[in-house]
């Protein structure tokens, strides 16, 4: 049909013919919820799976594609065999998706007390509801988490490394080989060390996950997650679940990850630099007690993270001499940090775990895990060290 014989609102209604000379230096946001057959043949095709194409941005889109292999190839760098990805809505939706996609009434998860909080608030309310229940072991304890291993029917292990707001690390290694004796599947929340410092697909481990909101986007202007794996079979699963959850990521916050992704291991760089400097000058401080920086010889958690990360990371915490009163004195005191509830962004962000993320844990069950009232959980930006140590240096000596 000729434009020109097409009525007004007929022209305004249709989607016009696509100018395409050369393809965009940029990878383009298909901003389309599906996609055209050129015949019902090639449709029926494309539905059955007989030849490759998009249907629905639902099952599948360009932007998400590109994006997704991008964060596969990071992620198989050191692999034998490709790693496959996913990107979801939210760090959550990828930790929905994966949970759900891999198991069913009267399962049994391992895990460790100091998740994320609102992975802890899925496994408690919502899974516990459907019959899924939750047994919490210290990790790094060969002797218990092999006997809790033998000893119940369990499903999967799910484990952070390093975790929030203490920053410890569970040993990969251990945990991927206990696992794979008892025939249990391994996931893990890989968020706060970024692929650029650990891989734990490495280790052993089946299944990768991402708040990609974070380090990843670094730019802290878009939501989102994603899912790896290298087990074609474990990777047409989530998808068919995530097709089905819906949790699939808008192509405008995926273009969003695209761009973050372009200087992500110059930021870690200046992160880990910057956190290490941080947390040196704070544990020589006459006002901090404790600081929680896996890469300060004197934490718990420093022959771990040497072990299997390639750097210690951009989070630290601590612990002010005093409680509540000068740890909120410090977070309104504080100039070059943010108080903003995310973190991985280029800029520094403070956190006051006791009245934020832990607020509706006990106070007695919080403080046995570290998180006191005087803790402070920092993600220590990219700005200048200098001037981040000085400003941090000022409002301490003035408590
Ligand atoms: C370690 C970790 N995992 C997952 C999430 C959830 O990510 P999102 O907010 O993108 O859903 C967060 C959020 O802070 C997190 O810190």
């Amino acid at each position: 049909m000729k434009s020109n014989l097409l009525k007004f609102q007929s022209i305004c209604s249709k989607e016009w013919p696509h100018i395409n000379m050369n393809e965009p230096h940029i990878l383009p946001i298909y901003n389309s919820s599906a996609f055209v057959f050129e015949n019902i043949e090639q449709g029926i095709d494309i539905f059955k799976g007989n030849q490759e194409g998009y249907v629905y941005s639902r099952y599948g889109n360009p932007t998400l594609a590109t994006v997704s292999e991008k964060l596969a190839a990071l992620e198989s760098i050191d692999l034998d065999s490709k790693a496959y990805a996913l990107l979801t809505g939210s760090g959550m939706g990828a930790i929905t998706t994966a949970l759900l996609s891999n198991l069913q009434s009267g399962d049994i998860i391992v895990t460790q007390a100091d998740l994320y909080g609102g992975t802890t608030e899925l496994l408690k309310s919502m899974l516990s509801k459907f019959g899924i229940k939750t047994i919490l072991c210290d990790l790094n304890n060969e002797a218990l988490l092999t006997d809790t291993l033998a000893s119940n029917k369990v499903k999967l292990i799910y484990c952070e490394s390093p975790s929030n707001p203490v920053i410890a690390c569970v040993d990969l290694k251990l945990i991927a080989d206990q696992a794979k004796k008892h025939n249990v599947l391994t996931i893990i929340d890989n968020t706060f060390a970024s692929p650029y410092l650990q891989r734990p697909l490495n280790f052993g481990f089946d299944v990768v996950i991402y708040s990609t909101t974070k380090y990843l986007n670094g730019m802290g202007n878009a939501l989102g997650g994603a899912i790896i794996t290298k087990n074609k079979s474990q990777f047409n699963d989530l998808w068919n679940t995530l097709k089905l959850t819906g949790a699939f990521c808008s192509p405008n916050d995926a273009w969003l990850l695209y761009n973050g992704l372009k200087t992500f291991p110059l930021r870690m760089d200046v992160h880990c630099n910057n956190a290490l400097s941080l947390a040196t000058f704070l544990e020589k401080h006459d006002k901090v007690k404790t600081v929680n920086y896996p890469g300060l010889s004197s934490h718990k958690s420093h022959a771990i993270a040497k072990s299997q990360m390639s750097q210690y990371g951009g989070m630290l915490s601590f612990e002010i001499d005093g409680a509540i009163n000068e740890a909120m004195y410090f977070m309104n005191n504080i100039k070059i940090a943010t108080l903003a509830p995310t973190l991985g962004n280029v800029d520094t962000l403070i956190l006051h775990p006791a009245t934020s993320s832990h607020l509706k844990v006990e106070k007695s069950v919080r403080e046995k895990v570290g998180i006191t009232d005087g803790l402070i959980r920092v993600s220590v930006g990219t700005e200048s060290i200098e001037d981040i140590i000085e400003d941090f240096g000022n409002v301490l000596d003035s408590l």
